[in-house]
């Protein structure tokens, strides 16, 4: 169990953030940089947990990496196919991004054995929707339920080329099955139900893959050779949106977020809260490697209540738990439904944000595929828990803002695996 933070409610927030790395792209950033030919240099690299356990999972296979606690990391990369059986256990931590898309990378290593584990929270996660892909590519692996749950075992193959019709909307399901693609004879697919955050089809390009999208579907051709990089990593919207939150819902307040990627397939935060009344300005927009860049202005607002689902949740399904949190202090009643995924998220977000913010006093109420919540009923402050859940730690720092009285979080400083910089950040720009 972690510390503990207690917090009150602020006057007012003001200041301008840097919000940290953006952490899908650090990984891909990391992962890549690994497989391709040659030093690559990665600026804005996010130094949480997470991107952690990635790079030292890449280093046991084979990768020189240094200076990541740094402006600027370098990595050697071994080239794809080259990697080296790791001397150990692979530990993945809290990363279900690094567990799922390096099956992907793993599975098409002829003659690699790879063992794969995690923390409580990681062992628990789904894996047969990357796992039962990568089986009809001929990927060897097994686990506990199958090959559903880690701890997973990996035997390296050659594999062959599929299109695979994926049931769910998944960036990570997507981007295994491109990843194992790039050591695949022709052209692999995936399509989707939805367009998931496509991080990965940019960057692919970016280190030199051939790279196809039409609508839903992106497809990779393999055999590829990747070569090495300079890049830098936008900042973190689904860490933007706990200041875009803040922001809205504490009086007088003002933010301004520099360096915000702004993919399309991650701004759905922007489109909820406009819906909801806030006041953001997009300024600046500009490309940064292949991504789109922007400063993000929050002004408080009173917010009403919206319905949240359809189409909208693959693009902002990290920022629901925070979410709910503008909810809370939303004239009405905000549905948010089509969202069970959630529920296989670090924490089952669904069940931890509804009884936690009911302990603040929140009108909750959780269904299996969201969440009903009347906003407008005052929040008071009450020991809270993180479930280990950073974005639920993080979010429940948001209530406290202006939760009457104190709000204690237990094990908050699980943020640290996507945010270190949180908790600092936020003693910065709130004003006495
Ligand atoms: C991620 C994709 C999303 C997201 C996760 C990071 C990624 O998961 O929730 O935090 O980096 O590809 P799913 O692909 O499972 O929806």
């Amino acid at each position: 169990m972690g510390q503990a933070f207690s917090i009150t409610p602020a006057r007012r927030l003001s200041g301008e953030i840097a919000v940290s790395g953006d952490k899908s792209i650090s990984h891909r950033a990391l992962m890549l940089a690994a497989l391709a030919e040659g030093e690559s240099v990665i600026e804005g690299l996010l130094p949480g947990d997470d991107p952690r356990s990635t790079a030292a999972c890449l280093r046991a296979l084979g990768a020189e990496i240094s200076g990541i606690d740094g402006p600027s990391v370098r990595v050697r990369g071994v080239g794809l196919g080259r990697l080296h059986e790791p001397a150990d256990v692979l530990d993945m931590g809290n990363s279900g991004t690094t567990m799922r898309l390096m099956l992907g990378v793993l599975a098409g290593q002829p003659g690699l054995f790879c063992t794969l584990t995690g923390d409580r929270s990681l062992r628990s996660r789904p894996m047969l929707r990357v796992v039962s892909p990568l089986r009809q590519m001929g990927a060897r692996i097994w686990g506990r339920e199958e090959g559903g749950r880690a701890p997973l075992a990996v035997w390296g193959e050659q594999l062959r080329a599929i299109d695979f019709v994926s049931p769910v909307a998944s960036a990570q399901v997507k981007s295994a099955v491109l990843l194992a693609g790039l050591l695949a004879e022709g052209l692999t697919s995936v399509s989707e139900p939805v367009r998931s955050r496509d991080h990965s089809e940019r960057m692919l390009r970016a280190f030199g893959a051939e790279v196809l999208v039409d609508g839903t579907t992106a497809a990779v051709r393999g055999p590829a050779r990747l070569r090495a990089q300079s890049l830098r990593v936008p900042g973190d919207i689904s860490s933007a949106a706990f200041w875009l939150v803040a922001g809205s819902i504490v009086p007088d307040s003002q933010l301004l977020l520099s360096g915000v990627g702004v993919n399309p397939t991650r701004t759905g935060i922007l489109d909820a809260l406009t819906a909801m009344g806030a006041d953001i300005a997009v300024e600046n927009r500009r490309e940064v490697c292949g991504e789109p860049v922007a400063d993000l202005r929050v002004r408080s607002a009173s917010l009403k209540a919206c319905t949240i689902g359809g189409e909208w949740i693959p693009r902002l399904v990290d920022e629901i738990p925070v979410l709910a949190v503008a909810a809370c202090c939303a004239a009405g009643k905000t549905v948010i439904r089509d969202a069970a995924e959630l529920r296989v998220k670090e924490s089952d977000r669904l069940a931890t944000m509804a009884r936690e913010l009911g302990r603040l006093g929140a009108h909750i109420e959780e269904r299996p595929d969201g969440l009903v919540i009347e906003g407008g009923h005052p929040l008071v402050g009450a020991g809270v828990e993180s479930h280990a859940d950073h974005r639920v730690a993080m979010s429940l720092a948001v209530a406290g803002l202006v939760a009457a009285g104190t709000t204690k979080i237990a094990d908050s400083d699980c943020a640290t695996v996507s945010y270190p910089q949180f908790y600092e950040q936020l003693a910065r720009v709130r004003q006495p």
